[in-house]
This record gives C-alpha cells, sequence and structure tokens, in this order.
C-alpha cells in the first residue's frame, strides 16, 4: 500500500510513524520492505554520504541523484526530499522551481524545508502548486551557524512561544508534517497536542507523532559523537570493519578464492 500526504495526515492519533533517511537504492529497498512509512532523503547526506562537516555544502543536483535513486528503490513509503541550503531561501520562484525538481526529475513524493512562521509564504505556494511540503523546526541544522552549534532549542520560555507559533503557521500554511529536531520533550508535546498534523521529533521525546534517526547513526555507519537521542540498533560499522579485515587477509594468503569459486 502506498503512503500518501493524506495517509500520513490521517494517522495523527491512531498510528505512531516511523521515518528513516535513505540516501542510495539498496538501503530504500531494506527500508521500503520493513514497511518503514516515510523515507527521508535527508540532507544530513552531506555528512553520512560526502564527508562534509556541515549540511550546507550539499548542492542541488547531488540532492537530486540521491533521491532518485532512493525513490528506484521504494514500492510503499513516501519519499520526501530535503531541499539543501540556499536551494529556497534566497526566492519563492527559486524555491518553486528547485521544490519541483524533486517531484519531476527524481520522482520523489514531498519535500522537507527548515524554518518557521517565516517560511510559510514558501510553503503556502509549494502546497498550491501541487508540491506537498514537510516543515522542519527546532535545531534546524543549516542555520548551524547562526545558532552557535547543536544546540537544544526552545528551553527559554520566549524561544518555546516561538516554536508553538512556527508549528501553527506551519499548518496553516500547508505541511502535511512537521519534523520537531533536539527541543525539550514537554514542547514536543505541547506541539504535539497543539496541532492538527503529525510531528516527527528526533530528539524532541516520547509524545511525537513519530520519529525520525539518521540510518547511518541508528546502524553503528558514522564515527562521529553519537547524539543522546540516537539509539544503535545494529553495529553495521563494526561489521564492515571485520568483514574488511577478513577478506584482506584472505585476499593476502590466498585462501580466497577457494577451489569452489573458480571456473
Ligand atoms: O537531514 C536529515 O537527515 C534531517 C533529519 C535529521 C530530520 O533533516
Amino acid at each position: 500500500m502506498k503512503w500518501t500526504t493524506t495517509k500520513i495526515r490521517e494517522a495523527k492519533g491512531r498510528q505512531k510513524l516511523a521515518c528513516l533517511t535513505a540516501y542510495d537504492y539498496a538501503t530504500a529497498t531494506l527500508i521500503d520492505n520493513a514497511e518503514v512509512p516515510l523515507v527521508l532523503v535527508g540532507d544530513s547526506l552531506a555528512m553520512t554520504m560526502l564527508g562534509y562537516a556541515t549540511t550546507l555544502p550539499v548542492t542541488m543536483d547531488e540532492m537530486l541523484h540521491h533521491t532518485a535513486a532512493v525513490v528506484r528503490g521504494v514500492k510503499d513509503a513516501l519519499v520526501i526530499a530535503d531541499m539543501p541550503f540556499l536551494s529556497y531561501q534566497v526566492s519563492l520562484e527559486q524555491g518553486v522551481t528547485n521544490a519541483g525538481r524533486f517531484l519531476k526529475e527524481a520522482g520523489a513524493d514531498a519535500v522537507k524545508v527548515e524554518g518557521g512562521a517565516f517560511r510559510a509564504p514558501l510553503i503556502a505556494t509549494l502546497k498550491q502548486n501541487g508540491i506537498p511540503v514537510m516543515g522542519h523546526i527546532g535545531l534546524t541544522p543549516q542555520s548551524v551557524k547562526e545558532f552557535g552549534g547543536y544546540k537544544v532549542q526552545g528551553r527559554e520560555q520566549e524561544r518555546e512561544a516561538e516554536l508553538l507559533a512556527d508549528a501553527t503557521a506551519l499548518e496553516a500554511a500547508g505541511c502535511f508534517s512537521i519534523v520537531l529536531e533536539c527541543i525539550p520533550e514537554a514542547l514536543g508535546q505541547k506541539i504535539t497536542d497543539a496541532i492538527g498534523i503529525p510531528t516527527i521529533g528526533i530528539g524532541a521525546g516520547r509524545h511525537c507523532d513519530g520519529q525520525v534517526l539518521v540510518t547511518h547513526d541508528m546502524l553503528g555507519l558514522h564515527s562521529n559523537v553519537t547524539p543522546r537521542f540516537v539509539k544503535r540498533y545494529a553495529d553495521i560499522g563494526e561489521a564492515m570493519k571485520n568483514a574488511f579485515a577478513a577478506y584482506k587477509q584472505e585476499a593476502e594468503s590466498s585462501a580466497f578464492p577457494g577451489e569452489e569459486r573458480t571456473y
């Protein structure tokens, strides 16, 4: 059963939603086979796949390339493409053109943009033009330089009120769902209770309508510092390291290939 933005909206209060990031065909296929309803081609691929220190350098062309590969691997999940830094901030026109490319050229089902109430005009314009949008507030990594680091957001009363107002504005503008990143659990609950569309939390506590994790983090594929909210479900990095070492040893000692692997 193909997930649509309508079905995602309708899931609120009925079913908690799981979301994982994917950046390539093979991983996307495995996530889709696990019946995860939301697959995000996150701009986190700048760090996990391309080795950058932040999400800022990743380009439209790189995001399109990875999104198309993910779309080829997915049958049922809703595929959301992250709009990269400066692909939607400069003007509404550029925002629509670039968001449209994700649907038209890569086959994505929706796009995600970072930012609060000030992003409402873009979200409304995209929706009017048939492009479904997921919002993203709290710790928005494209603003890491403005924030001065990856810090929990919404601890102060004023910022808490601002984030609550942002969520309401994003819903009114037409988002089908909103990612809440790195905010106190109590605020995650307040926002979730205040709006009628699903909240998808990452470091936003237990009361969100769904959760998202960066797949590389939950599989132990990323060697960087792991945030507190990440749960490691497998250590694939360690398994790969051991497999590479065993292969090297066998290739060097001529144990591989054995006779059974020759023609
Ligand atoms: O880029 C990404 O992976 C994200 C998630 C952390 C929500 O935006």
